[in-house]
């Protein structure tokens, strides 16, 4: 059999990231990182879209250097087709067909949400089916009952916030700069987890999660402690941080055991942002312990946006050759395949 070589793109939100996967193997993984919606406490759409149509060219250029691929190897060329932000995939969109017509290969189109489960098959050790995904992002919280590469489910999710908003949100009303998340881990891993209570909102559905009573109860309880002593925040930012980030763990987790004890499934995996956090990797190595589960975590550079998660997925789908048309237009929302909810 010839090779497999492909060449991913992801552009679904602030990072402009190429990959390339030859026969499974990922060999390169270029992310560029947009600095420029730190002024403005979050991510500024339009922005985004001017700062990856800088970055692609360069970083498809890197991928294909560091991973030592000329472009007429290429068997095909991937991208991500969604859920994410209309302008940003529009540029991933637009350059990967415009690449793929001029090498005459075909075109794969690959579902975020799903890459970030099938990051666990770049690198050894690889869960074995069926296992259960814990997906934490930005904008997704998600349970996934994962049957086969190409066969997940989405048997529980969040109702409001995601819980990688949930650390942003707070972070911001803490007056930590953007993106909170990473911040306030480090700032909790100096305080005490159980210094202070937050609300736990609970999700009407077995395996559903809520976030946005979380964020109140933060506001709240800073607004009165502010009005009592107004250094407050600044006094106690490590043992806040802490507990905000002990209760979001806490309602993880929770839901996540309660998943495992129903479908009867001990190989459990965390995929996206929210997976770098290090409340949640210590305490899911933990429960995993004493439940007696084999767990897996992403490397780093893969549980954050990147295009070897698009990539290994596109070598997936390349086998059952799944391509798709020219016509092709991007999500900003998309249901994972096997689902049929969002
Ligand atoms: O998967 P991702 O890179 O992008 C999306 O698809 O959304 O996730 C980004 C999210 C952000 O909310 C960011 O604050 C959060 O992941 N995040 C973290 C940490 N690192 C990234 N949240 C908590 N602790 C971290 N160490
Ligand atoms: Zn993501």
């Amino acid at each position: 059999m010839s090779d497999i070589a492909i060449l991913a793109i992801e552009s679904s939100c602030d990072d402009t990231s190429a990959a390339v996967v030859l026969n499974g193997k990922v060999l390169s993984n270029v992310i560029a990182s947009q600095q420029v919606h730190e002024a403005y406490g979050g991510v500024v759409p339009e922005l985004a879209s001017r700062a990856h149509q800088q970055n692609i060219v360069p970083v498809v250029d890197k991928a294909l250097k560091d991973a030592g691929i000329d472009k007429h190897q290429l068997s095909a060329v991937a991208f991500t087709l969604g859920p994410g932000l209309i302008g940003s995939l529009l540029v991933g969109t637009s350059f990967a067909k415009g690449l793929a017509l001029a090498l005459d290969v075909p075109i794969i189109t690959v579902n975020h949400m799903q890459a970030h489960v099938l990051a666990h098959f770049i690198d050894e050790p690889m869960p074995t089916f069926p296992f259960l995904c814990l997906t934490v992002s930005g904008g997704h919280t998600q349970i996934v009952l994962v049957k086969d590469y190409l066969d997940m489910e989405v048997v529980g999710e969040s109702i409001d916030d995601a819980a990688g908003e949930a650390f942003d949100k707070t972070a911001k009303m803490l007056g930590l700069p953007y993106p909170g998340g990473p911040i306030l881990d480090k700032q909790a891993q100096m305080g005490n987890p159980l210094a202070f209570t937050f609300a736990q909102p609970k999700a009407h559905r077995p395996f559903d999660f809520s976030f946005s009573g979380l964020k109140t109860s933060v506001l709240y309880f800073l607004q009165k402690q502010i009005a009592l002593n107004p250094d407050f925040v600044q006094q106690n930012l490590a043992d806040i941080c802490a507990s905000v980030q002990h209760t979001i763990v806490k309602i993880l987790l929770d839901k996540l055991q309660k998943a495992a004890k129903h479908f009867q499934i001990t190989q459990i995996a965390i995929a996206g942002g929210v997976s770098a956090n290090s409340g949640l990797r210590n305490t899911l190595a933990e429960v995993g312990k004493k439940r007696a589960w084999a767990v897996f975590i992403p490397q780093f550079q893969y549980c954050t946006d990147n295009a070897g998660m698009i990539a290994i997925t596109a070598h997936y789908l390349y086998l059952q050759q799944q391509f798709a048309s020219q016509a092709v237009t991007p999500l900003a929302r998309f249901a994972m395949l096997g689902s049929g909810r969002r």
